[in-house]
């Protein structure tokens, strides 16, 4: 993928070579710029009744007159606002990808400009757009030809220029992130174990500079990781814990911590799930793709930060030796907790993951984790569930989602709602009854949190889609790649 500016003024986008325009026109056509032939097209198209001037609405042209284009898209967007742009600009890559188009230029025909992040959605939308899966499926499709993308940008416009491709850098290395975690993810249970995932996460840190530390079953045992371990006990596939490192600060910089929940497979344990749709849950290893991709953004853009990303990974699954409803394990923490429902696993590798990066001291831990079908109820899959007893971190936290178009959603964690994580057997029990499952299973990894400010979210609705599209979506990289620079910036949270 090649992205950059192109300094143009709008008058000599006609005349310049290219394979293909995609032109996002706003929908009051007396604010259109002067495009010259451009404008005359569009304007025509829009008199015969070939274009309609509403959001999203578009119009393919080849070989159109007066232009040294070979191709020329018109997309409406009924505002710059954020989620009308990408839309503009994936409607339109979506169009020229089934072209022969090798590159794009990205014209914006309305009077407002640019700014950084409609560099950066552009990109990530056209990154988006290129991602193909093949590792177990050699007859995808072949890559398209498309593989260029340039915004043009007035040229005497110096601050404008430079906001774009301040976004463009971002957008570029978001976009890598987030075909990583899509990647990641899609490989199915037998092709990304504890022990691939852990390769992958050693050719990360090989190829982008990161220290890494890899912790085997025998080192999780010394240390007394009694929840994780049990978790994996019932599988034939070795646990892995690892530790990813990027520093971009002073070591006396407290860093921040991501927690990513890695359950390779998950199909409940003893307490197991039902046959329809099992296969997804392939993608319970969502959170740990997503501390990798995010990884993978940061340690390109080389934030002025410190960042620590941990996954703890296993397989969740029923055997002779797999534990058993109303087992009692002991914690990293110490707390022993009654295992009540084997399929609420993800809290159990989680808990020791976060009672072990306490000596980090960090400033802040945030998990990621596809933990409840709960949440799925409650937010659908627009958002992601966030929980957090720390007001400004969940702040930065939503500002981040909000601005990257990779949204979540505040969700109460009031103390009132753990009374059914009560157990008398053990400190604690793994599950809280139905109501609420996700504020349940929030509180209860809030337990393991009292030594740093912490937040949590839920991916389970916003990690994969199901059905046609079946597919990871690599959120919440964006989210997190975001938060992580204003950390860096020292703005809020
Ligand atoms: N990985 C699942 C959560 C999940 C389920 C995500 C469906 C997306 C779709 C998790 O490990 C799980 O099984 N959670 C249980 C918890 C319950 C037993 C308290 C759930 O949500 O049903
Ligand atoms: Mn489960
Ligand atoms: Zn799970």
């Amino acid at each position: 993928m090649d992205v950059r500016a192109l300094p143009l003024m709008p008058e000599d986008w006609s005349g310049h070579a290219t394979p293909a325009w995609l032109i996002v026109l706003p929908s009051d056509p007396k604010t259109w710029r002067p495009m010259g032939a451009i404008a005359d097209l569009a304007h025509d198209a829009v008199r015969h009744g070939d274009l309609e001037l509403k959001n999203g609405k578009q119009l393919y042209l080849h070989r159109p007159a007066g232009l040294k284009a070979q191709r020329l898209v018109f997309v409406v967007a009924s505002d710059l606002g954020a989620k009308a742009w990408r839309g503009a600009v994936a409607a339109g890559v979506a169009t020229l990808k089934n072209s022969g188009a090798s590159a794009v230029v990205i014209g914006w025909a309305g009077p407002e400009p640019l700014g950084d992040l409609h560099g950066e959605l552009a990109t990530t939308a056209f990154a988006d757009a290129l991602y193909t899966y093949r590792h177990t499926k050699p007859s995808a499709p072949a890559a398209a030809a498309l593989g260029k993308l340039a915004i043009a940008v007035d040229k005497t416009d110096k601050a404008q220029l430079a906001a774009v491709r301040a976004g463009l850098a971002r957008g570029t290395a978001i976009g890598a992130g987030v075909t990583l975690a899509r990647e990641c993810a899609n490989r199915p249970g037998n092709h990304c174990t504890p022990t691939q995932l852990a390769a992958q996460a050693r050719a990360l840190a090989e190829e982008q500079g990161l220290a890494i530390e890899v912790l085997d079953r025998k080192a999780m045992a010394k240390l007394g990781m009694g929840a994780l371990l049990a978790v994996a006990q019932g599988s034939d596939e070795p646990p892995q814990f690892i530790v990813l490192r990027y520093e971009g600060a002073t070591r006396k910089s407290a860093p921040i911590v991501l927690v990513g929940k890695g359950i390779t497979f998950d199909t409940g344990g003893i307490s197991i799930k039902p046959a329809a749709e099992m296969d997804e849950m392939k993608f319970d290893m969502g959170g740990a793709a997503s501390v990798l991709g995010t990884m993978r953004a940061v340690a390109e853009l080389k934030p002025k930060v410190n960042l620590i990303g941990v996954i703890p990974t296993c397989e969740n699954m029923p055997d002779g030796r797999a534990v058993k409803p109303g087992d009692v394990v002991t914690s990293l923490s110490g707390q022993t907790i009654e295992i009540l429902n084997t399929d609420a696993e993800g809290r159990l590798i989680l808990c020791d993951a976060l009672t072990y990066v306490e000596r980090f001291k960090p400033t802040a831990v945030v998990d990621i984790a596809t933990l409840t079908g709960a949440c799925v109820i409650a937010l659908g899959h627009q958002h992601s569930g966030l929980f957090s007893a720390d007001d400004a971190l969940a702040d930065s936290l939503l500002g981040a989602g909000r601005r990257s178009l990779d949204s979540a959603w505040r969700m109460p964690l009031d103390d009132e709602y753990a009374d059914g994580l009560k157990s008398n057997f053990a400190d604690v029990g793994n599950v809280g009854g139905r109501a609420g499952g996700a504020i349940t299973a929030a509180l209860f990894l809030k337990r393991f949190t009292s030594a740093y400010r912490w937040a949590h979210l839920d991916i389970a609705g916003t990690a994969w889609k199901s059905g046609a599209a079946k597919g990871a979506t690599g959120r919440p990289v964006p989210l997190l790649t975001h938060f992580v620079l204003d950390q860096a910036e020292g703005k809020a949270g």
